[in-house]
């Protein structure tokens, strides 16, 4: 009788410790990937929080414990974070108005809080990301409205950091086509890539700067993916087929990035994941990973949060300090750790190379001084300076009848000045 207590007793404590300990391995082998290969993730938000919050008044705050947003220095670094991707986006409506303006000021406040934490380092090259012992900051553009259709305007991005551009947000610009209909209104008969839009993509992998595909069409994709000479990215998006919002990527997509050794960097926001239902959680998301692994591989995944660029994050997956409960989630789906090394790190850091070899190998091009035909812009903000006549006549105070009356009315002044004294 008692021998049986004990032997049922015993059973009990297996029945409840296996599980247990299994569980509990999970999340140790996802803590102990995690340590060795640190997450780059693809998108973040947060300095567009820095300017709604605190007009990017960098003195205000303390990022090491700031609460109001998803990410923080100690979430971070809780969530074995190695290097972040932040966004210097801006609105749409600021497209034909100010667009590069806020996007340099985004950029001076990457700069600062990368060079005033001693937690941040700011790098510009995969070599900078695997030889960083601390958090890599990288500078990605979001939306091609931040350059106002110039060339040069896009090289001194580069020269500033940047490292890729999302080609668009939700506007199209008058050379890219975006896959959100009906939110703005600019451009509406942009197809795809214009010629010039084509010019852009070959100067972004003449430069070595990564072409990063979320949020554009669809024509737009297979535009760019068909031009690229480098490996492209998705920053932050996910799988068509799972839920099928026009931010996310369909299936012939996705073998094309296959083929173009690309990633796609699965993206955690709630709404482009679910598609309206009511529980989001983290199988959602590992249902998305499991998906494209099966179309493309896993040597095409990566990870992009977008935290702080969206309101609805999984359950369980609400700040950055949550990364491991995915990896954890995908352990137990089967994925082995070689994979997960690649979704975590290895992956970009493959692309990154590719792109600064393509960079490297077109070193000899020449700069292209493509410009975009003036009737393509349609912005009157835009100082046409084309024709010559016209230039030289201006800078001699013609053909303004304001500024030569105003001269006169200068001399004549100085006349009576001088002999009335
Ligand atoms: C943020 O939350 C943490 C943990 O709850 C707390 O220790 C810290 O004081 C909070 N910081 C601020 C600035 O509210
Ligand atoms: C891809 O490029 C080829 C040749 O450069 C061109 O003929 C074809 O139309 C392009 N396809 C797309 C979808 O842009
Ligand atoms: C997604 O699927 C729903 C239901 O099948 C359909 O009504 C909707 O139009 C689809 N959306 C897109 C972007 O294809
Ligand atoms: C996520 O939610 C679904 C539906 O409620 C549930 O079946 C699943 O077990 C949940 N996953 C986790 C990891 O909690
Ligand atoms: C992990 O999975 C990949 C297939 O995705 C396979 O090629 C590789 O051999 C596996 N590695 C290990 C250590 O099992
Ligand atoms: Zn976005």
């Amino acid at each position: 009788m008692k021998r049986n207590t004990v032997k049922s007793l015993l059973w009990l404590l297996m029945f409840f410790s296996v599980p247990f300990s299994y569980e509990k391995s999970m999340r140790e082998r996802a803590i102990k990937l995690m340590q060795d290969t640190r997450l780059i993730d693809g998108h973040n938000d947060f300095v567009l929080r820095l300017r709604i919050l605190y007009q990017n008044r960098l003195s205000r705050v303390n990022l090491r414990e700031l609460n109001k947003t998803h990410t923080n220095l100690a979430k971070l670094q809780a969530g074995y974070v190695g290097a972040q991707f932040w966004s210097v986006y801006v609105l749409c409506s600021a497209q034909n108005k100010d667009a590069v303006r806020l996007t340099l000021e985004q950029i001076d406040i990457v700069k600062r809080m990368c060079n005033s934490y001693e937690e941040l380092e700011l790098v510009t090259t995969s070599q900078g990301i695997s030889d960083s012992r601390k958090i890599a900051c990288l500078i990605g553009i979001e939306g091609g409205h931040s350059i106002d259709s110039s060339l040069a305007t896009l090289r001194m991005f580069y020269d500033l950091g940047a490292r890729y551009m999302t080609l668009t947000h939700s506007c199209n610009t008058p050379w890219s086509e975006s896959s959100s209909k009906g939110t703005h209104n600019f451009y509406p008969g942009v197809i795809g890539l214009t010629a010039f839009g084509q010019e852009v993509v070959k100067e972004m992998n003449r430069l070595g700067m990564l072409i990063d595909l979320s949020h554009v069409s669809y024509s737009t994709a297979k535009a760019a993916l068909n031009i690229s000479k480098a490996p492209v990215i998705f920053s932050h998006s996910s799988a068509f087929s799972i839920c099928n919002h026009s931010r996310n990527v369909p299936d012939d997509i996705l073998r094309q990035l296959k083929k173009n050794k690309g990633i796609i960097m699965v993206t955690f926001n709630a709404d482009v994941l679910a598609c309206g239902r009511k529980v989001v959680n983290v199988s959602t998301l590992a249902d998305h990973f499991d998906h494209i692994k099966k179309i493309a591989g896993s040597e095409s995944i990566g990870v992009g949060g977008d935290y702080d660029g969206v309101d609805r994050f999984p359950e369980g997956l609400e700040d950055v300090s949550k990364y491991p409960s995915l990896i954890e989630e995908l352990l137990r789906r089967g994925w082995n750790e070689t994979e997960l090394k690649g979704v975590l790190r290895e992956n970009f850091l493959r692309v990154f190379r590719e792109a600064e070899n393509v960079r490297n190998v077109n070193g000899l091009m020449d700069v292209s001084e493509s410009e975009i035909p003036q009737a393509e812009v349609q912005n009157s903000c835009r100082l046409d300076l084309h024709n010559h006549w016209l230039l030289t006549a201006r800078s001699f105070g013609f053909p303004s009848v304001a500024q030569p009356f105003s001269l006169m009315l200068v001399i004549l002044s100085y006349l009576i000045l001088h002999y009335a004294s």
